[in-house]
């Protein structure tokens, strides 16, 4: 039970992958085959590679079978999600054996990660592109066409691709994904981010703004603003005649995009408990459209295993951000990411995680067990010394007292009323509708209104629920 749980947690956290799909493929000289893995950052990064490619006289296929470039857009987070990717290039194999002509590019952390030596390693890659190198890919694929092996890793310490337009794919038209900042400066010492994806920076706020606007023109009701750690975003605009004009931080970015329409909800992921500030939750406690769900991973719940992560933040730290949230938002929802088996986490350490989930409650969690990444500060330093049954049965532990958590959560919204955005038909049935409310839960009923359609707001009143879903009937 809870090994199918953690599978679907996984697959969660990593996304499904996906393979977009251009309205007319045929339109285009060439074809190209898109797959995602890893975080939202790479599902918004594959768009922004798909606009690039757009503009080379690439469309978008489904089917990469028929496709002259196929690429995979990788997550390098723990051992698993490498090993993935690995398995999928064994499927590609076998299409290009039969198609020579066919390209297979990488991109992404795993790219990053092990540059150059994904050539040797896995012979039947062409193209090796960092997180940071999109714009080089026409000539990196020009190059490869005619026979030769290409790498681009330079990471930047400016590059946001601000001023490209990134080319929606597999969109369901009512929900999207803006890039508001690329990197990552924190160095927790289990994570490899900072060493794929680089310095962090943020991008013009202008060009932020311009691309919510036109999301929103073209019909969509939601934005999602996309960042490793967006509660330090912080642009600052150029110089006027030698003189600093203007700065913008995330609490007044958010501000900025809210003001776009009260129609146009506004999420953001992923906030760091120290940075998020009363700045941004009173902003979010102002603003009807700014959603009332954070994404506020703990990792741990003791402040020992804390400081050895370097989370630059104590136990009680988290809870009293905790306490914030509920005083300036009582209906808040809360979500989390949570590591066990951390190097040297004992068995009281794995009590204090339990202990912070039963102070926190949290709706929902991604649970993982410590996978050790070559290279990062904790590699270095420290032994990964957990055996792995144990880190097992711990993580075991935590997903069962989760499970309870968002069972009762969900139980406790049964007769409530919320306001959904429809974001298209459920799951299970064409009859029914699915959408989100403000805290991010899915909401389910059935289609008794026929005038509604996807990106409408309406009231929903809850009569069942599962540990994930809401039941409910439009009132
Ligand atoms: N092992 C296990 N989980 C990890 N995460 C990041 N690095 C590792 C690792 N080496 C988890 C953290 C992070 C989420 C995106 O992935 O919980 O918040
Ligand atoms: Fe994976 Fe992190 Fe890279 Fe995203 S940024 S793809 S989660 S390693």
């Amino acid at each position: 039970m809870a090994e199918t749980l953690q599978k679907v947690v996984e697959e969660n956290r990593q996304g499904e992958a996906y393979a977009p799909f251009a309205e007319d493929p045929n339109a285009f000289a060439k074809k190209f085959y898109i797959e995602s893995y890893g975080c939202q950052m790479n599902f918004s990064d594959s768009e922004i590679v798909a606009s690039i490619l757009h503009n080379e006289g690439f469309g978008a296929t489904r089917n990469f079978e028929e496709a002259d470039l196929v690429l995979l857009n990788t997550c390098s987070i723990r051992e698993k999600a490498e090993q993935t990717v690995r398995n999928r290039l064994q499927a590609f194999r076998k299409v290009k054996d039969s198609n020579p002509g066919m390209l297979i590019g990488v991109l992404g952390c795993m790219a990053e990660r092990l540059k150059a030596k994904f050539l040797e390693e896995e012979k039947l890659v062409d193209i090796v592109v960092g997180p940071d190198a999109y714009r080089s890919l026409p000539g990196l694929i020009t190059e490869a066409e005619g026979g030769q092996k290409t790498v681009n890793v330079l990471l930047s310490r400016d590059e946001t691709y601000a001023d490209i337009s990134p080319v929606r794919l597999d969109s369901n038209g009512v929900t999207a994904f803006v890039s508001i900042m690329r990197g990552c400066n924190n160095m927790c010492t289990f994570c490899v981010v900072p060493f794929t994806r680089g310095r962090e920076r943020s991008r013009d706020a202008e060009s932020i703004l311009n691309e919510c606007k036109d999301l929103f023109e073209r019909g969509f009701r939601e934005i999602t603003l996309l960042g490793q750690n967006v509660d330090s975003y912080y642009y600052t605009y150029p110089f006027e005649n030698g003189v600093e004009t203007r700065n913008v931080n995330f609490a007044q970015l958010l501000e900025m995009v809210a003001l776009i329409s009260p129609l146009l909800r506004i999420r953001f992921s992923t906030s760091h408990p120290k940075d998020i500030t009363d700045d941004v939750l009173y902003t979010m406690a102002k603003y009807h459209n700014i959603c009332k769900y954070i994404h506020l991973p703990v990792q741990s719940g003791n402040t020992r295993i804390l400081a050895l992560m370097n989370r630059t933040y104590t136990r009680e730290w988290y809870l009293n951000k905790v306490k914030r949230i509920k005083e300036i938002m009582p209906d808040c929802g809360l979500s989390t990411d949570i590591i066990t088996g951390f190097c040297t986490e004992t068995e009281e350490e794995h009590q204090d995680t339990l202990s912070v989930m039963e102070n926190c409650r949290f709706d929902m969690a991604y649970m993982f067990s410590y996978s050790e990444r070559p290279g990062t500060l904790a590699a270095r330093r420290y032994e990964d010394d957990i055996a792995e049954d144990v880190k097992k049965r711990r993580l075991e532990e935590i997903i069962k007292l989760q499970n309870n958590h968002s069972r009762e959560n969900y139980l406790m919204d049964i007769g409530k009323t919320f306001e959904v955005l429809i974001e298209g038909n459920s799951k299970r049935t064409d009859q029914d509708w699915y959408g989100r409310n403000s805290q991010n839960k899915v909401l389910v009923f059935p289609k008794t209104d026929p005038n509604l359609k996807k990106g409408d707001y309406v009231h929903v009143k809850v009569l069942r629920a599962t540990s994930a879903t809401l039941i409910g009937e439009m009132v």
